[in-house]
């Protein structure tokens, strides 16, 4: 290789390797106001989760991946591959990607029922809406201490799930994998302001304000 060459090469190399330093992963950006969703989720409540603990998160994240610069800055790839990293990478790759999704799950024009396949499939691998429902219910009711309950697609079928911490079923540490169609936080930082220890009112108060489109369009995007 002639010093020309070698000159070349070194700043591609060294372009590469700010490149990828330099890039961050961004908090998606709230589509409503805090008090949007209110009665049913309070403003409070949501500043804190969206301001506090998702941003934080976000800076955890960030800071614990800038000691990590050949690693691809794709939170889906380092959340498919989680096991590869430490459980504090985990732990805030997963609060960033599950929190960043759940945002899209809530709209102050939601609630009412699914749309389209989306509802068909609904009714076919739950019998009836109202038993998807009360099935979700009994899961997020059941999650014990912090995590999450989901509604996932498998590939065949759609399943009602539940992940412990900031865990979801893309991380190849799940039990039960799948793509995330619905999600709801059920950690106490979701809810605790307005329903203290009723975190079955939270989930109730949550068919209010759930984004459907937001479902359907997932859905449509793995089943097509
Ligand atoms: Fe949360």
């Amino acid at each position: 290789m002639n010093i020309k060459n070698f000159i070349c090469l070194t700043a591609i190399l060294v372009s590469f390797t700010l490149n990828i330093q330099s890039q961050t992963l961004k908090q998606e950006p709230l589509l409503y106001e805090f008090d949007a969703l209110e009665p049913y989720i309070d403003a409070k409540t949501m500043e804190i989760h969206y301001s506090k603990h998702h941003a934080t998160y976000t800076k955890n994240l960030n800071e614990a991946l800038q000691s990590l610069p050949h690693i691809e800055k794709d939170i889906t790839k380092i959340i498919k591959n989680i096991s590869k990293y430490s459980i504090f990478i985990r732990n805030n790759a997963g609060g960033y990607y599950n929190h960043n999704l759940f945002w899209q799950m809530l709209s102050p024009n939601g609630g009412g029922k699914p749309k389209g396949k989306l509802l068909e499939a609904i009714e076919k691998d739950f019998g009836s809406f109202e038993t998807f429902c009360n099935d979700f219910e009994q899961v997020a009711t059941s999650v014990f201490g912090s995590g999450w309950v989901w509604l996932i697609y498998d590939g065949k079928k759609l399943l009602i799930t539940s992940t412990s911490n900031q865990d979801n079923p893309l991380m190849d540490i799940a039990k039960i994998k799948g793509q995330p169609v619905l999600c709801l936080d059920v950690w106490e930082h979701a809810y605790y302001l307005k329903y203290q220890n009723n975190r079955i009112e939270y989930i109730k108060a949550f068919w209010n304000i759930v984004n459907w489109q937001t479902s359907e369009k997932l859905y449509r995007q793995y089943h097509e």
